[in-house]
C-alpha cells in the first residue's frame, strides 16, 4: 500500500515516517514537502538510505492544487496523513497570511483531490482509504483550572495559527459528512523530541542554555502545557490509522500538565548535570522574564479516555526521562542544529526577541 505523507520533512512527520516504515514492512511512503524554513531533509537521512525503494520525496506545495492532482493522478494513494502546516503561533502572530494559504488552502486542495481520485461511493473505499488530519489541542482554547477539553468540546482557538487548524478540521469533518471522505481528525498536544526546530520552546531552551544565552519565557512563565514525547504520539497515529472511526476525532495527550517556568527548571538543572557550570552560575540565572505573547493561552488540557479505552493507546514515556533524551539528542547534534541557525533564523530570532529581552525583567 502507498501512503502519502504531507510534511514529513518537519519534527513530527519525519518522526512519524521513520516509525511507520519500522512497524508496517507492507507500505511504501510519498513524502510531498515544501521545503520551508522548517523542512529539513538531514531529518530523513538515516531513511532515505535503510528504506531505498519504499521511500520517495517529491518538493511540492499543499497548496499548488495542481500539482497535489497530478499526484493522486498518476499514483494509486491509500492513506494520506497529513502534517504539513505553518506550525509556529509566534510566526502565525507576525504573519498570518502564509497560515492560511497553507493549512486551510492547502487542506482543502487535498481532500478535493481525495474527493475526485477515490472511489468514495464504493463501500470497498471505505475499507481501504483513509485520510487522516493531523491538529492539533490548541482549537479548543484556553481550559480553566481543572477542566479538559474532550473531543466535543466547543472551538475557541486564539491565534491565527489555531484559527487556521480549527477552520481546516471543520472542512475535513464537512467532508466527511457530505462526500463521505474516509477522515479521520487527531489532536494533540505539546510535541517535544528529536528534530524539532529549535523556535519551539523546549529545542530553543536547550540551545540557548547550553550556550549560555538569555531564556526568554513569556508573561509570567505559568502557562501551562501538556507534553507529549513525539514517538508517542507517532504510535497514537497508528493506532487512530489502524483502528480509529471514520470521521471521529481523538484526542492524543501527554497527561502531564506542567508550567513553562518549571520546563525551563528542568532543562537548565540538566544541563548543568551534563555540562560544566557557565562562570560558575546556574543556568536557572539566565532566565528573562520578557513581554507575554498576544492572545497567549494559559493552559491546555485533554482528556484522552476516549482513545485510552477505544483504541488501547496510552503514552509510554515520562516527562523527566523524554526530555533526558530530547537533550542528550540535541547535545549529539549539535552539528544539526547549526545548520539551522543560519541568517534567515536569526533574522526571525532578532524580531520574536531583540526588543522583549531589551526590556525584561529577572
Ligand atoms: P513543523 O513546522 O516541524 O513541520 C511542518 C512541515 O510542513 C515542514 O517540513 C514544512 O516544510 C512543511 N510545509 C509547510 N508548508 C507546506 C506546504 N505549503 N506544502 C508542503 N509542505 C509544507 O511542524 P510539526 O511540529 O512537525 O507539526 C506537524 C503537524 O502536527 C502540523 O499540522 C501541526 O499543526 C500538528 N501538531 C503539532 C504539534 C507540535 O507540538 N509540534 C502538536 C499538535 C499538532
Ligand atoms: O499544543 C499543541 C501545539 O503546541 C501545536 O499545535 C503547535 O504546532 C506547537 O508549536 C505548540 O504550540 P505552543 O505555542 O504551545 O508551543 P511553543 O513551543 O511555541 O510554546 C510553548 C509554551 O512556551 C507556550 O506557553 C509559550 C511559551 N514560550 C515559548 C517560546 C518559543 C516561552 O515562554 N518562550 C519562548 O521563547
Amino acid at each position: 500500500m502507498r501512503v502519502l505523507i504531507t510534511g514529513g520533512a518537519g519534527f513530527i512527520g519525519s518522526n512519524f515516517i521513520r516509525h511507520l516504515l519500522h512497524v508496517k514492512k507492507d507500505v511504501e511512503v510519498l513524502n510531498v514537502d515544501l521545503l520551508t524554513y522548517a523542512g529539513n531533509l538531514a531529518n530523513l537521512a538515516d531513511v532515505e538510505k535503510t528504506f531505498t525503494g519504499r521511500y520517495s520525496f517529491i518538493k511540492g506545495d499543499i497548496a499548488d492544487r495542481k500539482l497535489i492532482f497530478h499526484l493522486f493522478e498518476t499514483s494509486e494513494i491509500d492513506w494520506v496523513v497529513h502534517f504539513a502546516a505553518e506550525s509556529h503561533v509566534d510566526r502565525s502572530i507576525l504573519g498570518p497570511q502564509t497560515f492560511v494559504r497553507t493549512n486551510i488552502l492547502g487542506t482543502f486542495n487535498l481532500i478535493e483531490a481525495c474527493r475526485r481520485f477515490w472511489p468514495l461511493e464504493d463501500m470497498s473505499c471505505v475499507g481501504k482509504k483513509r485520510f487522516l488530519h493531523v491538529s492539533t489541542d490548541e482549537v479548543y482554547g484556553s481550559v480553566a483550572e481543572s477542566m479538559y477539553s474532550t473531543e466535543t468540546s466547543p472551538y475557541d482557538p486564539s491565534s491565527p495559527y489555531s484559527a487556521s487548524k480549527a477552520s481546516s478540521d471543520h472542512m475535513v469533518k464537512a467532508f466527511h459528512r457530505t462526500y463521505g471522505l474516509p477522515a479521520i481528525v487527531t489532536h494533540s498536544s505539546n510535541n517535544y523530541g528529536p528534530f524539532q526546530f529549535p523556535e519551539k520552546l523546549i529545542p530553543l531552551i536547550i540551545f540557548n542554555a547550553a550556550k549560555g544565552r538569555d531564556l526568554p519565557v513569556y508573561g509570567d512563565g505559568k502557562n501551562i502545557r501538556d507534553w507529549i514525547y513525539v514517538e508517542d504520539h507517532c504510535k497514537a497515529l497508528m493506532a487512530v490509522l489502524r483502528k480509529g472511526n471514520l470521521g471521529e476525532s481523538y484526542n492524543i495527550g501527554g497527561q502531564c500538565e506542567i508550567q513553562n517556568i518549571d520546563v525551563v527548571h528542568l532543562i537548565c538543572d540538566y544541563l548543568d548535570e551534563r555540562l560544566v557550570l557557565l562562570g560558575g552560575r546556574p543556568r536557572r540565572n539566565l532566565v528573562r522574564f520578557v513581554t507575554d505573547r498576544p492572545g497567549h493561552d494559559r493552559r491546555y488540557a485533554l482528556d484522552t479516555s476516549k482513545i485510552n479505552e477505544e483504541l488501547g493507546w496510552r503514552p509510554g514515556v515520562g516527562f523527566e526521562e523524554g526530555l533526558a533524551r530530547t537533550i542528550d539528542w540535541y547535545l549529539k547534534n549539535i552539528k544539526w542544529v547549526k545548520n539551522i541557525l543560519n541568517g534567515t533564523y536569526m533574522e526571525y530570532y532578532r524580531r520574536q526577541y531583540g526588543k522583549r529581552l531589551h526590556e525584561s525583567k529577572l
